[in-house]
């Protein structure tokens, strides 16, 4: 489906660190945080060992405990949910834009004003407070954060901008990640850019970023000796090879993402002229697309599953994307959520195929996958 991007100057950034005694807590992981604060303009860049755990952090610091109610969606990968449930919070799902699989503006500012009408039917406390808001800036494209933030305004509610999925992607020419209260990455080797596996928090609240750098090393605040923890904390540190591999992919940030454009182009051109699927759409408000996977979306009428399996045949690996998070089994079992509760995201859910992807796929490779995709759908 995809593979990581490095060069040689990424594997020596790894060994350099292999030839020290210093593996954690040395001198890399600060310079790959400062590669954030430098690309966002952020004040404070927290680096994590994935992307779940910065989503955990973020919902620490903004003080989401249990029974506390978040709006966000069910058309994401399911950490953006789990973090919430991670401190026994409630993700309240609203439905998302057709288009661009982004939660829907309009349906948050209504949910924010009208909160009972969008509660799951069970595992919700009475009066329950509705505290934040946690878009997803899906498949590398922002949510409309202009109007996430006026609704987080209006109701005084905290915004954590999951973008994991969105290293680089610009908003009418704002940094992803940099829009809510909280922005999140992740560098799985699917990503961006990889540390293996990662994610970095960025905010510019110092009290936000203080806890959460104590958090992550184990509630140890600063003064605290090694085995002095003032909070309960976690081991959610990045070790040094990871961070030197992530400072090393982020001096090449801006090549990594033209050349995922490039391929991403050249799937747009072949597969905009086949009848049966559609390619994904670009909102005029995304200023810079971050290409992080290519999912085409088939005709109704057309048995997704079966072309699943016909391309898998063929030597080309796909993957349906996303299911839907409301109908994964343990919320189902928690909240009650069923078929039909969120329509526009079961049915992207039914018809979405991620084809390979990746930075360092050729033309011809674009082409083998783009004819087995057009020999299969005029069989079908
Ligand atoms: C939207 C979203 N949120 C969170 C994550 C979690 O990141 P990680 O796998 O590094 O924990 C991912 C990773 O794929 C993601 O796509």
């Amino acid at each position: 489906m995809s593979s990581p991007d490095l060069s040689d100057a990424d594997r020596q950034a790894v060994i350099d660190v292999i030839n020290t005694p210093n593996l954690s807590m040395g001198k890399y992981t600060p310079a790959f945080e400062k590669a954030f604060c430098d690309l966002t303009g952020v004040k404070h860049a927290i680096s994590v060992n994935s992307g779940t755990a910065g989503l955990h952090l973020c919902v620490r610091a903004a003080g989401i405990g249990p029974g506390d109610l978040v709006i966000t969606t069910p058309f994401s990968f399911v950490a953006s949910s789990n973090a919430l449930l991670f401190e026994n919070a409630v993700p309240v799902f609203v439905d998302i834009d057709p288009r661009t699989g982004n939660i829907d503006p309009e349906l948050v500012a209504d949910a924010a004003t009208n909160i009972n009408k969008y509660l799951p039917l069970t595992g919700v406390k009475p009066a329950s407070p509705l505290k934040a808001i946690l878009p997803v800036d899906v498949f590398g494209q922002p949510a409309d954060m202009d109007v996430i933030n006026s609704v987080a305004q209006e109701h005084g509610l905290t915004v954590i901008e999951d973008s994991c999925e969105a290293l680089g992607a610009t908003y009418k020419g704002r940094q992803a990640g940099t829009l809510g209260d909280y922005g999140i990455f992740a560098f799985y080797p699917n990503k961006q850019i990889t540390t293996g596996e990662g994610g970095i928090i960025i905010t510019n609240d110092d009290r936000a970023a203080n806890l959460m750098r104590a958090l992550r090393n184990q509630g140890r605040a600063p003064g605290d000796t090694w085995l002095q923890h003032t909070h309960l904390g976690y081991n959610y540190r990045i070790d040094e090879m990871s961070a030197a591999l992530g400072a090393s992919q982020m001096k090449r940030l801006d090549e990594l993402l033209s050349k995922r454009e490039q391929v991403a182009a050249w799937y747009e051109a072949r597969l905009s002229e086949i009848a049966g699927i559609d390619i994904p759409f670009i909102e005029s408000f995304t200023t810079r697309m971050s290409w992080f996977v290519y999912v085409i979306r088939f005709d109704r009428k057309v048995n997704r599953d079966g072309m699943a399996n016909r391309l898998e045949e063929r030597g080309i690996p796909v993957r349906p994307y996303f299911l839907p998070i409301h109908l994964q089994p343990y919320m189902v079992e928690r909240f009650g959520y069923r078929e039909g509760d969120f329509p526009v995201t079961e049915d992207l859910g039914r018809r979405g195929l991620a084809i390979p992807f990746s930075g360092i796929m050729t033309e011809e490779q674009v082409d083998f996958v783009c004819s087995g995709i057009r020999n299969e759908i005029s069989r079908a």
